[in-house]
This record gives C-alpha cells, sequence and structure tokens, in this order.
C-alpha cells in the first residue's frame, strides 16, 4: 500500500493526491484521502485505481484545507470496496486513519470493540485501529498519545498515519516492521510510504526507526519510541529527482525503465574499483577477516530478485568455491535452516521492504549469521537491518515488474561474487579485473539489444491469441527462462512456464503441442557442452510441433536450422549473458501486455512492494 500525509501550507487535498499518483504503484485496489478542515473531517475513498477517486472529488470537490491523509490499498483484509477503502474514521468521526500492513490481533479487539456496544463499518483491521485511536482522543488524550497508547495494544506489522479533526496542527504517524519516511519541507512537512511521494516537495528525507511514532507539524518533526521515550530519525538527501519519477515521453514507466538499464547497469559499476584496480564495496561494512571465514552463502530473495539470487549462486560457486544456497524467503525461516557464524546471508531486494525477505534476515540474525543486503532504496528497512549493504543504483523503479532492478541486481551479485573470491585468493586480481572489464562492456551491449526493439515488438505483436509460452534455459540461462516466463505472467496474464532444458524430458515435453512458442535461451557457444545440449533440446521440442524462438549469441549458427525466430545476443561470458539475454524477454513481455491492451505499470492484482507476509 502507499501512505501519504501533509501538513503545511499548501492545498492538502493536492499534496496528498499527487503523492498517491506517485505511490500507485505501491496498490492501486482503492484509493482515498481525508482532510481536517473546520473542525471536521472531510473524506473520499474509492474502490479500482486512483483515477475513480480523482474523478469523484472533481465532481464533489472537498473543503480547502492544508492538514490531510491518504491511501493506495493493496488488499489484505476485505475485498477492495469502497467501504473497505482507507481512511478509516472512527465512530464520532474524530479521527481518521490509514494502515499499511496487518494488524495481528485485531479479531480480539474487534471483539472487545464490539463487546463495548461500538459499531464497526467495515471489514477491516484498520478501523479497529482508528476505533481504538479515537477513544483514546475522546478521553483527553491529543493524537500522538493517543497513538502511543494504541500501538503498544497491536500485533503485526503497521504504518499508521492519522489526523484529529479538531487539531489541523499535526498528523501523526506509527510504523512497525512496515515503511515510512519524512519529508522535510520549509513551513511543511511529510510522510510516505517512500520517498516519491513528496519528491516534488523536499529532497530532504528522514528515516525512522522500528517501532517509533512521528509527529509532524508545519515546523516540526517529533520522533519518539513506542515506550514514549525521545528518538531521532536519520536525515538524508535524496540524491534523484522527479524527472526519475515521470514517464519521459514513454507510454510506460516499465518501458522506460528498460531503456535505462544501461546507464542503470553503468551507474552500478561506478566507482568500484581502486586506482591500484582493487574491487571495492563501498558500504561493505563486514571486515576481510569475516568474509574469509564465510565457508556457505544462503542467499534469500523474493520474485524477480530471487532469480537474480539464482544467477548468483552460479557466479559465486564458480568464482569463490563456496557452497551457495539460494532460497525464497518466504520458505526459508520456516523450515529451520542451519546457519551459524560462518553462514553469509545475502538478501536480495529491489525496494528493501518486501517482508517475507525482512523476516527472513531477522531469523538469519537471531542464528549469529551475518547478513549483506543487495537493495537498491536508500533508507529502506532491510539495508538498515542488515550488517553490510551494496546498493545498486538503478533510481527509481516504480513500473511494478521488476527490469532495470533485476540488471542492477545481476551487477550486484558478481561484485559481490568477485569481490568474495578477491578477499579469499580463490580468483586472481587480473583475472578479476578482466571479468570487471567484460561487465563494463555491459552497458553497450545492452543498448545493442535495445537497438533491436522492433523485431521483438513484432514477435510480441504475433502472439496476441497465445495462451500459453515455454522458456527453456541451463545453466545461467535458466534463471533467465524463469524471469522471462515471471514477466509474461505478470504483465499480459498469459500462463508461461520456465523450465531448465535438461529437465524438460522428464515431464513438462509432455505439454508441447503443435504451434506452442518455446523460448529458448543458448548457452554462449564458447561453452560447447552447454550448448550443444540445449540444442538437442531444441530440437526435441521441434520435432514435437513447437515453435522455437531462440536467444542465440551473434555468430552461432549451429542454431539456426533449428530456429524458427531468432533473436540475437552479443557475445558475452556465459555467466554474464543473463545480462543480455533478459532484455529481449522483457521487451516481449512489455510489448505483448500494451497489445493486449493490459496496464503495463500496474498489473492486475500485484504491487511493487508486498510489505505483508
Ligand atoms: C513483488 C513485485 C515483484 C518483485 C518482488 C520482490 O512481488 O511485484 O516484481 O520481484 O516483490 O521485491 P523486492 O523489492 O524485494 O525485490
Amino acid at each position: 500500500c502507499g501512505i501519504v500525509g501533509y501538513v503545511g501550507h499548501k492545498r492538502a487535498q493536492d499534496v496528498v493526491v499527487e503523492g498517491l499518483r506517485r505511490l500507485e504503484y505501491r496498490g492501486y485496489d482503492s484509493a482515498g484521502i481525508a482532510l481536517v478542515a473546520d473542525g471536521a473531517l472531510a473524506a473520499d475513498k474509492r474502490a479500482g485505481k486512483l483515477a475513480n477517486l480523482e474523478k469523484a472529488i472533481a465532481d464533489t470537490p472537498l473543503p480547502d484545507s492544508t492538514t490531510g491523509i491518504g491511501h493506495t490499498r493493496w488488499a489484505t483484509h476485505g475485498a477492495p470496496n469502497d467501504v473497505n477503502a482507507h481512511p478509516h474514521a472512527g465512530e464520532s468521526r474524530r479521527v481518521a486513519l490509514v494502515h499499511n500492513g496487518i494488524i495481528e490481533n485485531f479479531a480480539e479487539l474487534r471483539a472487545e470493540l464490539e463487546a463495548a456496544d461500538h459499531h464497526l463499518l467495515s471489514e477491516t483491521d484498520t478501523e479497529v485501529a482508528a476505533q481504538l485511536l479515537e477513544l483514546e482522543v475522546l478521553a483527553g488524550a491529543d493524537l500522538t498519545e493517543a497513538m502511543l497508547r494504541v500501538v503498544r495494544r497491536l500485533e503485526g506489522a503497521f504504518t499508521l498515519v492519522a489526523v484529529d479533526a479538531l487539531d489541523p496542527s499535526r498528523v501523526v504517524a506509527a510504523r512497525r516492521n512496515s515503511p515510512l519516511v519524512v519529508g522535510i519541507g520549509e513551513g511543511e512537512n511529510f510522510l510516505g510510504s517512500d520517498v516519491a511521494a513528496f519528491i516534488e516537495h523536499t529532497r530532504e528525507a528522514l528515516e525512522l526507526g522500528q517501532d517509533q511514532v512521528v509527529t509532524i507539524t508545519r515546523s516540526g518533526v517529533t520522533v519518539t519510541n513506542f515506550d514514549g521515550t525521545p528518538a531521532e530519525g536519520q536525515r538524508y538527501h535524496v540524491t534523484w529527482d522527479l524527472s526519475a519519477a515521470e514517464k519521459d515521453g514513454h507510454d510506460w514507466f516499465m518501458r522506460k525503465e528498460i531503456f535505462e538499464q544501461p546507464r542503470a547497469v553503468a551507474d552500478s559499476l561506478l566507482g568500484r574499483r581502486t586506482p591500484e584496480g582493487h574491487l571495492q564495496l563501498d558500504e561493505m561494512r563486514l571486515s576481510d577477516q569475516e568474509l574469509r571465514d564465510v565457508d556457505k552463502v544462503i542467499i534469500i530473495a523474493c520474485g524477480t530478485s530471487f532469480y537474480a539470487g539464482m544467477v548468483a549462486k552460479y557466479a559465486i560457486e564458480h568464482w569463490c568455491r563456496v557452497p551457495v544456497e539460494v532460497e525464497l524467503a518466504s520458505e526459508f525461516r520456516y523450515r529451520d535452516p542451519i546457519l551459524d557464524y560462518s553462514t553469509l546471508v545475502v538478501a536480495i531486494s529491489q525496494s528493501g521492504e518486501t517482508a517475507d525477505t525482512l523476516q527472513a534476515i531477522r531469523h538469519a540474525r537471531t542464528q549469529r549469521s551475518k547478513v549483506l543486503a543487495i537493495c537498491n532504496t536508500n533508507g529502506s528497512t532491510i539495508p538498515r537491518e542488515s550488517d553490510a549493504v551494496i546498493y545498486t543504483h538503478a533510481g527509481p523503479e516504480i513500473g511494478v515488474a521488476s527490469t532495470k532492478g533485476f540488471l542492477t541486481q545481476l551487477v550486484a551479485c558478481y561484485l559481490l561474487a568477485l569481490y568474495l573470491a578477491q578477499v579469499k585468493g580463490t580468483r586472481y586480481g587480473d583475472e578479476i579485473g578482466q571479468v570487471v572489464e567484460q561487465l563494463e562492456a555491459m552497458p553497450s551491449h545492452i543498448e545493442r539489444v535495445l537497438a533491436d526493439q522492433e523485431a521483438i515488438y513484432a514477435l510480441a505483436r504475433e502472439h496476441v491469441g497465445t495462451r500459453s509460452v515455454l522458456f527453456l534455459g541451463r545453466h545461467a540461462g535458466y534463471p533467465v527462462a524463469l524471469e522471462g516466463a515471471l514477466k509474461l505472467k505478470e504483465l499480459a496474464y498469459i500462463h508461461a512456464e520456465g523450465f531448465a532444458a535438461g529437465e524438460l524430458k522428464h515431464g513438462p515435453i509432455a505439454l508441447i503441442e503443435e504451434g506452442l512458442p518455446v523460448f529458448c535461451v543458448v548457452p554462449p557457444a564458447g561453452r560447447d557442452q552447454l550448448r550443444d545440449k540445449m540444442v538437442s533440446g531444441i530440437q526435441e521440442v521441434r520435432a514435437r510441433g513447437a515453435r522455437t524462438i531462440c536467444l542465440v549469441e551473434d555468430g552461432d549458427d549451429a542454431i539456426t536450422p533449428y530456429a524458427d525466430v531468432v533473436i540475437r545476443l552479443p557475445q558475452v561470458p556465459v555467466l554474464l549473458q543473463p545480462l543480455v539475454a533478459a532484455v529481449p524477454l522483457q521487451l516481449f513481455a512489455c510489448e505483448l501486455a500494451t497489445a493486449l491492451g493490459h496496464d503495463v505499470d500496474q498489473p492486475r492484482n500485484l504491487a511493487k512492494s508486498v510489505t505483508v507476509e
């Protein structure tokens, strides 16, 4: 979900709605706003995308106000209808509240309220919190004190942002395991799930810790811990500006972000070498000795980031000779994993807020393991709770389906693998330098792949009637196949599966029917054994009627007789091939979804950062 809060001198409605527009990628099942005007709450909320709310408040304007909150929802409790949309008010309409997360003990609290004859309108856990907060305010507490009393009673993960109809001077928020940042302005202050909410007003932000309550007024920001003791947030300057959060002439953020990849990859490589040619990772807070002691790596992540982790396994094991496990974050904690102080846990998360990943690293730290985050979002929770971090420099990623986030995660994974190899002495400096140079050449290779966009788009448009697509890959091409399939599912809502090509004959080959499109990520020819095995796989599916669409490196013609369509890739080493091979699959999914009339940036049922487990 996306959350906005504002108090200042501008029209709160404009600031809140604009903030919601920039956060809409975080959830778009419903949207709502509440303002404080003339001692009363003025609110509206609508199921569906933000546009529905905007239309409603254009038809029936809200009164002028300079204090307000807003919410864009990814539904957890209760269907995404008008009633369940946020904000929620207490019975007396004194307090309005928006909420992100899940209040785990809400059933008990609800029963308690109902037993005391309070009537709740919606099915949400949020309304329960709104009602509790209002009761505290009615009993005489100011909104800050009321918030402190209520949060101590809540279990689960939540960000809450509230206003009091009789106190337009403040907006009060609380956070536990769910994102919230403060924007510091001149005579105005902001709250947002992330800095995009207020980036057009200020680039000065304040990072909050867990279990903290923050009160913003026009002129100040006060932070306290849940126990009421004073706390301080950490100030930082946001390095990107508004233009990074605009589509810049593209039809979709996703398409813009696909085309930003050469730059994003280059930026993520910047400054990683000392003048003597050694690799350096700025934010690496683990000592060389700690890294030398690592005898096992466990990578945890979700979605696209998980596939980056799969590629990392190939790289780390090859270069560092350390065993690597890759695990879905949501599965990790619940299987009683074997961890100790010599295990390095690597958490990969574009947003830095994914709840499954966050809980997994917390578990790892209780087992004394060191945690290193690979993350794209400064000030987010996962790097904050990790021992070390490698930031990717993709800039803000707004399209829900990750693209530049993924490629820059791959870069960070290669850098980590090479750094470990350097520290452990498993590879010589020359060899490491050579791979870094190969990485530095990747932006221009990616440019080349992007230059073939029209051919991919034409191919995509041929597939509007397709019901199912398969993706095959081997070695580092296997995660690419999985990612290609995920993109198609996410965006085009087409059944798509990625398989390890060698596994095909053990079952999935039964799916092959006449004309079924099968994308085949062919390993570079330099790795002949791998490549030849892939060629056999392609022949097997083609013999059974599949339409083979082969991603093949330049100059490799051995495939041509078995390929119905050839997509050319630049010649790169096998481990680095995902950086170029993923790109045509992104373009394909983006264009096919566009041709089908889907909203590419906001695919149905999804959200950009999933802050509930
Ligand atoms: C969500 C998004 C995916 C993303 C995954 C992990 O499900 O829709 O695109 O890959 O979360 O997100 P993270 O921010 O942790 O990389």
